[in-house]
């Protein structure tokens, strides 16, 4: 804890988009408001910050954001501040106006930005996990998360119908490029016979032995859900190797996509961001500084932004066994 205190705080949105991250910035702008701080909008990320492009957000900004996808505050990957010149610049420009707080709502490539700035300069980083990817350990939730994979679920939900209407198999891509959390969510959630993703090998014979298995079995309709990273390839590698060994059956592949980043956020995800977004302030209110705020079980839980940027989630071992289980 530090006892410095803040009175103008800036925020920003950095890295992809995640469904919530207006939620998040209504609710960092207000309490800061209500706390009768002096409270900055960021454009575009650390880019807004090197290009001085900052502004100051009264309650009237963030008016009728809560339910919209997208960032008001759009976002951006700046690469002038992986240079020490660029963050320099940065914090001539937060400095000019006073600010002394910063809330950055991102990934992990986001959190490593304000985990350098933060040890260069004296301006405290909080970060609030905004990624569908939910790959940041140090919480139970990622701000749109929910949302995407509620996005690929009811999509995949559509793929089956016209699946099962023509008896055929059906590879989705989901996103994800390192993390497997939205294929393995939205596998289950719909019943996939197999999810392939980054965190695990992918025994691809494995695959077509099972496939050609449940065809004796006259199991006609198929659904197998990949994530972008899997290490054998996308959706259209799987196809590939699939069609090649078993060029009777009728497959198809669907690949999500750049959906699944967009659209009015969830309840869970409005609520987290609200949740966060709050604790963010206070968090630099009373000193807690160059933190990730993160929920576990339920309750607030401030990781070190260090090992934010280090860990990610794991993989929850039973979840793979369940999928083997259910959709035989
Ligand atoms: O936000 C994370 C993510 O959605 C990944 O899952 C995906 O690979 C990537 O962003 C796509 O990024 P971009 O929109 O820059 O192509």
């Amino acid at each position: 804890m530090s006892d410095s205190k803040v009175s103008k705080i800036g925020v920003l949105t950095s890295g992809g988009d995640s469904p919530g991250m207006n939620a998040a910035v209504r609710a960092v702008v207000r309490t800061g408001l209500y706390h009768g701080l002096d409270m900055y909008g960021v454009m575009r990320g650390y880019s807004g910050m090197v290009e001085d492009d900052i502004f100051k957000m009264e309650s009237r900004s963030v008016a009728n954001i809560i339910q919209r996808g997208g960032t008001i505050l759009k976002t951006a990957r700046c690469k002038e501040f992986f240079e020490y010149e660029g963050r320099k610049k940065a914090y001539d420009n937060l400095k000019k106006r006073g600010i002394d707080g910063l809330v950055v709502i991102g990934g992990d490539g986001s959190f490593n930005g304000a985990l350098k700035f933060s040890k260069e300069f004296d301006i405290p980083c909080i970060g609030l996990p905004g990624t569908i990817d939910k790959d940041i350990a140090g919480t139970d939730f990622t701000i749109g998360f929910d949302t995407a994979v509620n996005t690929a679920v009811e999509a995949i939900d559509k793929i089956r119908d016209t699946a099962d209407a023509h008896d055929r198999l059906f590879i989705i891509e989901v996103m994800g490029r390192d993390a497997g959390y939205i294929a393995l969510h939205s596998g289950i959630a719909t019943g996939a016979e197999h999810i392939l993703i980054p965190e695990k090998k992918t025994d691809i014979d494995q695959v077509v032995k099972s496939l050609q298995e449940k065809e004796k079995r006259r199991k006609l309709v198929n659904l197998i859900v990949v994530a972008e990273g899997d290490e054998f390839g996308g959706a259209e590698e799987v196809a590939k190797h699939v069609k090649g060994k078993l060029p009777h059956i009728d497959t198809r592949v669907c690949i999500l996509g750049h959906i699944q980043r967009g659209g009015s956020p969830t309840c869970l995800d409005r609520l987290i961001a609200s949740r966060m977004g709050y604790h963010a302030v206070e968090s630099l209110m009373v000193g807690r500084h160059n933190v990730m705020v993160g929920i576990q079980n339920n309750k607030m839980h401030y990781t070190p932004l260090e090992n934010a940027v280090k860990a990610k989630q794991k993989i929850n071992e039973e979840w793979m066994k369940i999928v083997k289980i259910l959709a035989s």
